[in-house]
């Protein structure tokens, strides 16, 4: 289950949902759209409980609602994200290929620590920021690109045929880049 995080928008903040509500109510997936916008505003990526019932209010729907949308689809985050995302895929054709070993080491290379039982129990779903918000680490079920398996996204870039050299390469650049 997620957790949401507080953090009350500012007024700037309020001023921008306010528009997307505007320019999207009325039009096909608004609610979606709006969400969508919020996130990508926002510095960490994410949205804060408080922006949750903010546009609750403006728009008139129910939280309980808007909070369902959000833990549905894969794209939102309730949790501040990484300044770098790496989504490693754990479908059937990246784990024949090795994607939990990816998963392994990328956790340890940036000192996340090892999977642990309880955290293969909830579908395999893996997401963890490091303290620093330098990278947030994450899981897929299937990029549908299971030919080039195993499959990972670094910074929403699709790489194939990931081993663990090419994987610590991707990551050293991804720092060098973010310094
Ligand atoms: S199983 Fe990894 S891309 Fe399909």
């Amino acid at each position: 289950m997620h957790t949401a995080s507080l953090e009350r928008p500012n007024a700037a903040e309020r001023a921008f949902i306010d528009q997307v509500i505007i320019s999207r109510t009325g039009h096909p997936g608004a609610l979606l759209g709006i969400l969508e916008s919020v996130q990508e505003r926002h510095p960490n990526k994410y949205l804060p409980l408080e922006t949750l019932e903010y546009i609750a209010a403006q728009t008139n729907t129910p939280l309980s609602r808007i909070y369902s949308v959000v833990t549905f689809y894969a794209l939102f985050n309730l949790q501040p994200q990484g300044d770098n995302t790496i989504c490693i895929c754990r479908g059937t054709a990246c784990h024949t290929r090795g994607s939990r070993n990816l998963l392994q080491s990328v956790r340890l290379e940036l000192g996340l620590g090892l999977e642990d039982a309880s955290e293969t129990s909830e579908a395999d779903k893996t997401l963890l920021t490091t303290p620093d918000h330098k990278f947030t680490v994450r899981t897929v079920a299937c990029f549908g690109q299971c030919a080039m398996a195993p499959v990972v996204e670094v910074n929403h870039r699709i790489c194939g045929h990931v081993n663990e050299r090419t994987l610590q390469r991707e990551i050293r650049t991804v720092e060098r880049e973010s310094y």
